[in-house]
């Protein structure tokens, strides 16, 4: 018993900053970015919010959905760690624009870079109590609106975009997740109008940790690394996804890194990569598929789906 996918969609904002650009800004190179984490441009939002890249991605994604789903969508959860106010949440504020009706239990979660993976688990831990309902989780994320653009550091890596999916119940399919939280406020916070960074101690809570929890999850679910289609990691850094692809002796085919042209979107990467696999006609085939998202906290959650579709 577990879910499935039913829509997925993304919304990249037309404005664009390129490691040129960033060369004029701080002391930095083209070279050095994309040695360092494979990124050229970033994707950049410029005056739209998160409600309003919220709203543009879940319209097209419930586009081609039949009212009478719409009407069954009970749980929407925003995942957002960019807030302009905290108070209202953003899931409140997008559900009439997007024709939700009104009886949806609607939330936000902030947990940084790994809120995606909070909201599936969510979502599949609900939608197995209430099978004929469905779940819509909205990514919504304007890093840029947090950067210092004096810190070559953080401005570098960081890109606005949004991604909505949608969720129903699927008796065939099943999910498996760990997670792993350690309390380190001082790695990655929001200091006044700024994030503040200590991005070489991600990396290494990342590398460090990931191929475990990869492991601890295939064992639990009783599937082989080997059998593995996808592993779709947080695309945070191009050189963590390779690192990792490397414990196990695998590489792009399998861990697949596709944020060159968007930048690190925090919560909005994963449910960017499902579309990209979805162009690739990646998705349609794989049966055993894994995600990670990793980041403030520090946190980090793993899942492994048995069947998405
Ligand atoms: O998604 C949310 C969670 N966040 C992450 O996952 C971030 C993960 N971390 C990263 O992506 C990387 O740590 C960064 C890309 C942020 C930094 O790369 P790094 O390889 O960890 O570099 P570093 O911070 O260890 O710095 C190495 C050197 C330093 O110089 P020295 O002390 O060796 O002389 C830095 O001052 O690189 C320097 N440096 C730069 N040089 C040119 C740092 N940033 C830059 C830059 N251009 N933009």
């Amino acid at each position: 018993m577990g879910i499935k996918l039913v829509s997925a969609t993304r919304y990249l904002p037309q404005g664009k900053l390129t490691n040129s650009d960033l060369e004029k800004m701080v002391e930095t190179s083209d070279d050095w970015i994309r040695q360092r984490t494979g990124l050229v441009s970033r994707t950049m939002a410029g005056d739209e919010t998160i409600t309003d890249m919220a709203i543009k991605a879940a319209r097209e994604c419930l586009e081609k959905i039949d009212r009478e789903i719409i009407d069954k969508i009970k749980l929407l959860i925003v995942t957002t760690a960019s807030y302009l106010q905290v108070v209202p949440h953003v899931s409140a504020a997008i559900v009439k624009p997007i024709g939700l009706a009104e009886e949806v239990l609607a939330f936000d979660i902030n947990s940084g870079c790994t809120s995606f993976i909070y909201a599936l688990d969510i979502v599949e831990k609900y939608l197995l109590k209430d099978k004929d309902q469905y779940a819509l989780i909205v990514s919504s994320d304007k890093l840029s609106d947090y950067i210092d653009y004096t810190d070559r550091g953080t401005c570098i890596l960081f890109g606005d975009a949004a991604a909505a999916t949608l969720w129903a119940y699927e008796e065939q399919n099943e999910q498996i997740a760990i997670h792993k939280t350690l309390t380190a406020p001082d790695v990655l916070f929001r200091d006044g109008d700024y994030i503040n960074m200590n991005g070489n101690e991600v990396f290494k809570f990342a590398v460090g940790n990931l191929p475990e929890l990869i492991s601890d999850v295939c064992r639990k679910a009783n599937v082989d690394v080997s059998e593995v289609d996808l592993f779709l990691l947080h695309q945070a850094n191009g050189r963590i996804i390779e690192s990792v692809a490397k414990k196990f002796r695998s590489d792009d085919n399998h861990f697949p890194v596709r944020f060159q042209n968007i930048g690190n979107t925090s919560s909005v990467s994963l449910p960017i990569l499902i579309t990209q696999m979805i162009d690739e006609d990646k998705l349609q085939n794989a049966r055993n598929i894994i995600f990670a998202g990793f980041g403030a906290g520090l946190s980090l959650g793993v899942i492994l789906f048995k069947g998405i579709n």
